[in-house]
């Protein structure tokens, strides 16, 4: 078996500071910073006694976590305040890698939180950045007026149409590449909106960069727990096998250029 990088030993991280994002969702601030860490990597977060569960790393200086309250440990690291502390490991996996100069970006709920890291590196490297965002209703939005006040320019989609185009993300970002033509899609969100983008970016011969999610447990390649679906292999045209901690959680496709 080839080496596996164990992402280090485990680090405590005080929190700083507490951003409320929506009702649901919450950005913790870290005293510290992952220097190291590129976009569209993620850490093991522990909580002693709660548990232990992957994040995108949405900052790394200083190292920020954006999590929203689904289940066991998102609830607890999203009510955590100033003075408390969790675990991390990491940063892990294979993240964005930017390519050409306009930048489509495109996020489906809490997926926004590693766009931001993202647009971040883009600006400073001079690129053009455009932002699809997409949520269930304007309540849910999640880093609009992050992204926008960092220079980038954002367009909403919404199911219920509470803000911006209503519908899919995946409709308004086809309309976007029509428009904008850009060098490469970057997504991050739920694996039907990943398909979708695949299928979509597939047919303008883009490039894309898609963010996948797994089940982890270990987080370095070795419990195989969060091998991807082969149905989603398949549709997509990855490897069978291929294992988010590990091979990813980005996939590159060129596009077929
Ligand atoms: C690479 C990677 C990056 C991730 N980045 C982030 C991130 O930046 N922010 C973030 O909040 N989460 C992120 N996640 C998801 C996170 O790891 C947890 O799965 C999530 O917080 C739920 O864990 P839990 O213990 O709170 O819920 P559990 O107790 O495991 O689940 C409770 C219930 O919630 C449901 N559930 C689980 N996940 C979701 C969901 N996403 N939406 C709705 N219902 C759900 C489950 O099906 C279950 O019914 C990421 C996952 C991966 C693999
Ligand atoms: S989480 Fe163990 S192999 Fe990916």
């Amino acid at each position: 078996m080839e080496d596996r990088d164990l992402g280090g030993l485990m680090q405590a991280f005080e929190v700083a500071n507490v951003i409320t994002e929506n009702s649901s969702t919450r950005t913790l601030l870290l005293k510290g910073r992952l220097e190291s860490a590129q976009p569209g990597q993620f850490v093991m977060v522990w909580l002693p006694e709660v548990g232990e569960k992957p994040y995108s790393i949405a900052s790394a200086v200083p190292l920020a976590l954006t999590v929203s309250s689904v289940g066991t440990v998102s609830g607890k690291l999203a009510h955590l305040q100033p003075g408390e502390r969790v675990w991390i490991r990491g940063p892990l996996g294979k993240g964005f890698r930017l390519m050409g100069e306009k930048h489509l970006l495109v996020g489906g709920g809490y997926g926004a939180a590693p766009l931001a890291f993202l647009a971040k590196s883009a600006l400073k490297q001079g690129g053009q950045v455009k932002v699809c965002l997409g949520a269930k209703s304007e309540a849910d939005l999640l880093m609009e007026r992050r992204l926008v006040d960092m220079g980038s320019q954002v367009w909403v989609a919404t199911e219920d149409g509470s803000k911006g185009f209503q519908g899919l993300v995946t409709s308004l970002t086809e309309q976007m590449i029509l428009e904008e033509r850009p060098d490469c899609v970057y997504a991050c969100g739920p694996t039907g909106m990943l398909v979708a983008l695949a299928e979509v970016c597939k047919r303008y011969q883009l490039p894309a960069q898609l963010s996948f999610e797994g089940i982890m447990r270990c987080g370095v390649g070795l419990c195989g727990s969060c091998e991807l679906l082969e149905e989603i292999c398949k549709q997509v045209g990855l490897p069978s096998g291929w294992l988010a901690c590990h091979d990813g959680p980005v996939a590159r496709f060129d596009g077929g250029r």
